[in-house]
């Protein structure tokens, strides 16, 4: 089956400003884009709206967290339902950073996925090893145990409302770029341990993305390898390169 590319953009906590966010749309919306790619980008909270109202169309929105609770004394929180009344698709929960700085464990991070699914969402679910796990071998140990957990509480969930970024961390924000023959060997074998965990049919629809330092200048490669099946990209989405990363099978 052919899963269709998924690139999105994790703007993280920028741009600081308003006018700067308008012209990182405005770049999106007059860009020429592979119709075949769906692209997502998650702006911080503050400009979900905003952002959703002057995008054109054909490019989602997400957030970049989400609670698992609808309503109620949370402060500081934005609940699921919230993000579907105000007409968002995505979020993406379990970035790293959400797991180290926040103090995520996969427990969490499984609750607010079923949580996001049962309310109407899709989930950007991330996983990936540090630098000393891969060098333990312990990549796939690290992924099986993140993905685990997803695929405990999912159980009969609707895995089309899943894409799984597999993000080194040792590659994030580092300029340390996976090289190809890595992201395909974590994919495939993401796939495999889906394949067995939930179901052969499962493991060959879901998207399984890359992310880590992807650029205009790496992503064409890495595009080639089968299991890649997309981009989830940080810091590249907040410069015009982002508009190559998205036709990187054009
Ligand atoms: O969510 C995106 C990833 O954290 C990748 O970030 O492209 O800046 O390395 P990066």
């Amino acid at each position: 089956m052919t899963r269709q590319f998924f690139v999105g953009g994790n703007f993280k906590l920028n741009p600081i400003t308003l006018d700067a966010k308008s012209s990182l749309i405005d770049g999106l919306n007059n860009a020429q884009l592979d119709p075949s790619t769906e692209a997502v980008i998650a702006p911080p909270a503050i400009y979900l709206i905003p952002v959703k109202q002057t995008l054109r169309k054909d490019i989602k929105v997400a957030a970049q967290n989400a609670y698992f609770k609808e309503s109620g004394a949370f402060t500081g929180e934005v609940s699921p339902k919230q993000l579907v009344d105000a007409g968002i698709p995505y979020v993406i929960l379990g970035h790293s950073e959400r797991r180290t700085l926040f103090h995520e464990d996969s427990a969490l991070v499984a609750t607010k996925t079923r949580a996001a699914i049962d309310a109407g969402l899709s989930v950007i679910f991330c996983i990936g090893e540090t630098l000393s796990q891969r060098e333990a071998n312990e990549t796939d140990k690290v992924c099986q145990e993140q993905l685990q957990a997803a695929v405990d509480i999912l159980k009969e969930a609707d895995w089309s409302k899943v894409v799984i970024a597999y993000e080194p961390v040792w590659a994030i924000g580092t300029g340390k770029v996976a090289t190809s023959a890595q992201a395909q060997e974590a994919h495939a074998d993401i796939r495999t341990f889906l394949g067995k965990a939930v179901s052969p049919a499962v493991a060959e629809s879901t998207r399984i993305i890359y992310g880590g330092s992807v650029t205009a200048s790496n992503c064409k490669e890495l595009a080639t390898q089968k299991d890649v099946d997309g981009f989830l990209v940080g810091g590249a989405s907040l410069k015009p390169e982002f508009v190559d990363i998205i036709n990187a099978r054009k």
